[in-house]
């Protein structure tokens, strides 16, 4: 028997259709573009390389044919202009909306422009996705496991959410109110999926906002200390960006029951931060890398939530979606990628 992943993939390599993906030079916006080049897509990519790189699309062209990388269009340009939304809208039959200035701690030094590109640009993406003749037959976007806030309760259930602990997790939840609204108001139906914690290749090692999971892997490899903020017990429910391209590639042919709904997509497991250590050192030394240091250990990071784990039945129900690789398995496929790109 077949999946329902299976079956999309197929139905795609059939029918090809014709994809935007916004934050298309970013991590997550980068491995879907490559996924659907590999499937024979046509993509329109849109991206202000704000937090994104050229480098990584050059990385897609290297691992797609010449005639795969020739259906792909790019377009250098800003979500926070309206008239930019349209341009790229335009034909299009699938949206995944990744652009987006992400991490808590940035939005809280400066949440006026996380404001301005998570809200306005979003809202200007939905605009012009109502608008366009026709409407693309669907909108997929990336909302944030940050929307679970102050509630404590595990695993998270879609429905059940606390209070927003970060700006940038108000901008997340306020995406999912325009989303549900523009839904009623207009009929543009949409899937807002909740990510937590993803981790792959071509995820930024660099700079002050980098996630934990590369963060980490540049500071061993290049035998740096490694500071786990707090005790070393605050949990994520680590997710491979496999399972996240998965997520979104399901959402985008969703039956009509699994429209204008939230998902979580991760694994509804939890590894601690001092088991990700592990795990890292781990995954090094089958690499030839030996760390030897011990961590070093820092004050929590406001605004982190303390635990995180996803219940993932709602998105395995309505959406067929089941995650290929926990995070042991995720860790070993990305490692050689992360040892290249930073030795
Ligand atoms: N990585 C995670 O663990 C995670 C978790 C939850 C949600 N998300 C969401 O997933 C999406 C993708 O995140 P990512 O990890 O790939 O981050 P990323 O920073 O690697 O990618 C974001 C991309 O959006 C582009 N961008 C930013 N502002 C833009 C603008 N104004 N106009 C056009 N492009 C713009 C950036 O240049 C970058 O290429 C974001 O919406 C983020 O909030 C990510």
């Amino acid at each position: 028997m077949t999946t329902r992943y299976q079956d999309v993939l197929e139905q795609l390599r059939n029918k090809p259709a014709t994809w935007l993906v916004t934050g298309c030079a970013g991590f997550i916006g980068s491995n879907l573009v490559e996924t659907l080049l590999l499937l024979d897509q046509q993509v329109v990519g849109l991206d202000n390389f704000a937090t994104g790189y050229r480098h990584n699309l050059d990385e897609i062209k290297a691992a797609v044919s010449e005639e795969q990388w020739a259906r792909f269009t790019f377009h250098e340009g800003d979500i926070r202009d309206a008239q930019t939304c349209e341009a790229v809208m335009q034909g299009v039959d699938h949206v995944l909306h990744q652009a987006a200035l992400g991490s808590v701690p940035r939005s809280l030094a400066d949440p006026q422009t996380t404001n301005e590109v998570n809200i306005t640009g979003f809202l200007n993406m939905l605009v012009a996705a109502k608008q366009a003749q026709p409407k693309p037959a669907s909108f997929v976007y990336a909302a944030s496991s940050s929307t679970y806030g102050d509630h404590e309760a595990l695993p998270k259930v879609e429905d059940q959410i606390g209070r927003p602990l970060s700006p940038y997790a108000v901008t997340k939840y306020v995406n999912e109110l325009y989303a549900d609204v523009f839904a009623r108001s207009y009929d543009l139906g949409s899937v807002g999926l909740r990510y937590f914690n993803v981790f792959g290749k071509r995820q930024d090692p660099e700079g002050a906002y980098a996630a934990v999971i590369p963060k980490w892997i540049a500071a061993m490899i290049r035998n740096e200390p490694v500071i786990i903020n707090g005790d070393g017990q605050t949990s994520r429910d680590f997710c491979f960006i496999e399972n996240v391209v998965q997520a979104n590639i399901l959402a985008a042919l969703a039956q009509p029951d699994g429209v204008n709904q939230v998902y979580n997509v991760a694994c509804n497991a939890r590894t601690s931060l001092e088991d990700l250590f592990g795990h890292l050192a781990g995954s090094l030394s089958r690499q030839g890398i030996k760390y030897e240091q011990a961590p070093t250990y820092a004050d929590f990071r406001p605004g982190d939530v303390r635990h995180s784990q996803a219940d993932i039945g709602k998105a395995q129900e309505l959406l067929g979606y089941e995650p290929l690789h926990d995070i042991v398995e995720g860790l070993e496929v990305a490692m050689p990628w992360y040892t290249q790109f930073l030795r």
